[in-house]
């Protein structure tokens, strides 16, 4: 599968990018800048030397692919989806984003009108069967290196197929479990648990992650 990154040179689109080539697929690295682009494939390719890894603008990465991962910042996603539309056109989406600020030093969620992040960007890319997941996988447990996350990723979205596909694909990471999470509109929770996580490492000194018990 040739998986392609939306702001893919932050350290969640490199994280999920050198985690998907460890686990054999192709996957091209998109960025407002092409050099910018092709240094972060770099930085992956010399992890993952077997894997093929590309760097490209953010247009020519959504026309590439052919499933794209939006790890652009919450706040960009307004300026930056309506470009890509017809790039993307109708393909699986996975929205990673969570709509995060600091208010006063402690991380804190945005109101968005949509509900979600992950709702936000089906509006703004409404022929894409959109996903949510990955919400809560920290960046540094990515990039960590090969060793197994032992964590569940929550997965939600409106297309049952669409969301199958996502499952079958986070559990080809190591030591992922998928959990249906239910309607895309149900990301809204999801995004909410990463805030809640973010506090819980300040406090622990620690890179929390997710498991659902009784599944
Ligand atoms: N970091 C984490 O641990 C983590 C965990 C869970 C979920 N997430 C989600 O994953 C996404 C990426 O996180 P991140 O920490 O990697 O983000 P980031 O480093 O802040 O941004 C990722 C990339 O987005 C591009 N970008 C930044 N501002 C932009 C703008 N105004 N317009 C267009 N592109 C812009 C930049 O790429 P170019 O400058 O190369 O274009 C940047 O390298 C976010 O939505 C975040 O909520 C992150």
């Amino acid at each position: 599968m040739r998986i392609g990154f939306i702001g893919g040179t932050g350290p969640e689109g490199k994280g999920l990018a050198y985690r998907f080539a460890l686990a054999g697929h192709e996957v091209v690295i998109g960025s407002r800048s092409r050099e910018r682009a092709e240094a972060a494939a770099r930085e992956v390719a010399e992890r993952v030397p077997k894997a093929t890894v590309r760097g490209l603008e953010n247009a020519e990465a959504a026309r590439d692919a052919e499933v794209v991962v939006l790890t652009v910042p919450f706040a960009a996603q307004a300026e930056t989806l309506p470009a890509l539309r017809e790039a993307i056109g109708g393909k699986l989406v996975i929205s990673t984003a969570v709509p995060l600020f600091f208010d006063g030093g402690r991380p804190a969620m945005s109101a968005v009108p949509e509900g979600s992040a992950a709702e936000q960007a089906q509006a703004l890319l409404p022929s894409a069967r959109m996903v949510g997941a990955f919400q809560n996988l920290g960046a540094a447990k990515l990039w960590e290196g090969d060793v197994p996350l032992e964590q569940d990723i929550i997965v939600c979205a409106d297309a049952a197929e669409a969301k199958r596909q996502v499952m079958a694909l986070a559990e080809e990471i190591r030591g992922v479990r998928a959990v249906d999470g239910g309607p895309l509109a149900s990301s809204r929770y999801v995004e909410g648990i990463t805030v809640l996580l973010v506090g819980i490492n300040r406090k622990y000194k620690t890179l929390a992650g997710v498991r659902i018990v009784g599944v």
